[in-house]
């Protein structure tokens, strides 16, 4: 059976999709192929069970020691997987999500009240609750949100000066005073990022290099910009001081769309310069293979490689990684918290960043790092399901920001960019192709050609272009 995005949310709604499903689909007679919200609600009124799905064991996220230069994988999909794409894991995914940023948004001041959503109905005070959010639609002068907990919903009203930027299955705090069916918000509160914390910097200079979308095998990659950026990585050009900065970098971070895969978009065969996707990485490790074997390349998926498209994404299967001859290569999966020099990283490819744009007023995706802080304050890399950006139903939801990066790059749409917010050091890595015919159609302007780095002595990022 296939069960439609709309009917999943339904029964994650009910918080007992599971039971709903056993006690009544499983029985029946005949299974219909595609399971709708409609055919769910025809079994709503003679459903009695309310009984709780029970909460998952939780394990604390491994630290995978991988090497003694100070380099450690925190958390990583990539071997961890337990999606079966069934039913009940999406609710489990739902429900982790909202158990690990409610607990965040309750240790926010004007959250340490808060109620369950049921309490919101029995009071006429200024009241806090949590909830997830179902729906977000247009009202006069603001924004009818629905947001839910593990018992109940409620409608909230939100004045367009208090917060136009709502995104569906975020979770949010309200704060707020019932009237009649509406809980009006007189403030939101977000799980949010605490003041800057202190960074381990370290003593002597040395420097990480950030690129993405590299897109080998597209007709649009850049070759020349490429074979500045090995001459200058290899300290055969540049200015004096660029030269000593090439010298410096231990560590290149690339952040997907390594190569520009096949079948990705309508019409990419006329962009392929190279059409076999393995050539395509036969291709992308030769052009490592130049960069100083002293260099550890981190090599991230993206939405571009030949891994599956959902997020999380794992890193490389093997058949792919013996493409690559340098043993200097770690391999990494879509988001991935690493830890360098007692720097704190999280890479991740990008794919949401177009949700954001779509759904936040106000928001570019040509401006990512205002969406990347967007995603810092909201504690979620990819909130919003259903949009471009596909979630794969884990049981755990690797997408939360739980720990609190130093720096947050991320790639996908080609710009460059350098911002910080709160003391996160956000970078959006250049791309190394030319603009397409299908991104100029999705209003993609690329800035690309360019390297960003960031010397760990002073945390001061950098950008070269070539
Ligand atoms: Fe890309």
């Amino acid at each position: 059976m296939l069960i439609q995005p709309d009917a999943v949310e339904f029964l994650i709604s009910r918080g007992n999709g599971m039971e709903f499903c056993k006690k009544f689909i499983k029985e029946l007679d005949t299974k219909p192929l595609i399971v709708s919200v409609d055919f769910l609600k025809r079994f709503v009124k003679e459903e009695k069970v309310e009984e709780k799905i029970k909460p998952i064991e939780r394990k604390v996220a491994p630290v995978v020691k991988i090497d003694e230069d100070g380099f450690e994988i925190l958390r990583d999909i990539t071997g961890n997987s337990t999606c079966e794409g069934r039913l009940e894991d999406f609710v489990l995914l739902f429900k982790d999500r909202f158990e690990k940023l409610s607990k965040m948004l309750r240790k926010r001041q004007e959250m340490r009240n808060a109620v369950p959503i049921k309490k919101v109905w029995r009071s006429d005070d200024e009241i806090a609750t949590i909830g997830l959010v179902k729906d977000v639609r247009n009202a006069k002068n603001g924004l009818i949100v629905e947001i839910e907990d593990e018992e109940d919903m409620i409608s909230v009203y939100v004045s367009r000066e208090i917060d136009s930027a709502i995104v569906n299955d975020e979770v949010i705090g309200v704060v707020g005073k019932r009237k009649g069916d509406l809980l009006i918000a007189k403030s939101i509160v977000r799980p949010e990022l605490p003041v800057e914390k202190e960074k381990k910097l370290t003593n002597e200079e040395k420097y990480i290099a950030f690129i993405s979308d590299l897109h080998v095998g597209s007709k649009s990659f850049l070759e020349d910009k490429w074979e500045k950026f090995i001459k200058w990585i290899n300290g055969k050009s540049g200015s004096e001081r660029q030269r000593k900065v090439a010298e410096k970098i231990e560590y290149l971070i690339i952040c997907g769309d390594d190569v520009e895969g096949v079948g990705i978009y309508p019409g990419q065969e006329k962009d392929l310069d190279i059409e076999d996707i393995y050539k395509q990485y036969e291709e992308l490790a030769d052009k490592l293979s130049q960069i100083p074997e002293r260099i550890k390349i981190i090599l991230q998926p993206g939405n571009h490689d030949a891994v599956r498209p959902a997020l999380p994404q794992p890193a490389f299967e093997k058949e792919l990684r013996e493409f690559f001859t340098s043993s200097n290569i770690e391999f990494i999966g879509n988001p991935c918290y690493m830890k360098i020099n007692g720097i704190t990283i999280l890479a991740y490819h990008g794919q949401s960043i177009q949700d954001f744009a779509s759904c936040v007023p106000g928001m570019n995706q040509n401006e990512p790092t205002k969406i990347m802080k967007e995603m810092l304050r909201r504690r979620h890399l990819a909130p919003i399901y259903g949009g471009i950006s596909s979630l794969a139903p884990e049981r755990k939801d690797y997408l939360i920001i739980d720990y609190i990066p130093d720096i947050f790059v991320t790639g996908h749409v080609h710009v460059t960019a350098v911002d910080s917010y709160r003391g996160v050091l956000m970078i959006n890595a250049s791309a190394w192709q030319s603009q397409t015919d299908y991104q100029r159609m999705m209003n993609f302007m690329p800035d690309p050609g360019k390297a960003v780095v960031v010397n760990l002595k002073n945390f001061m990022p950098s950008i070269v272009a070539f």
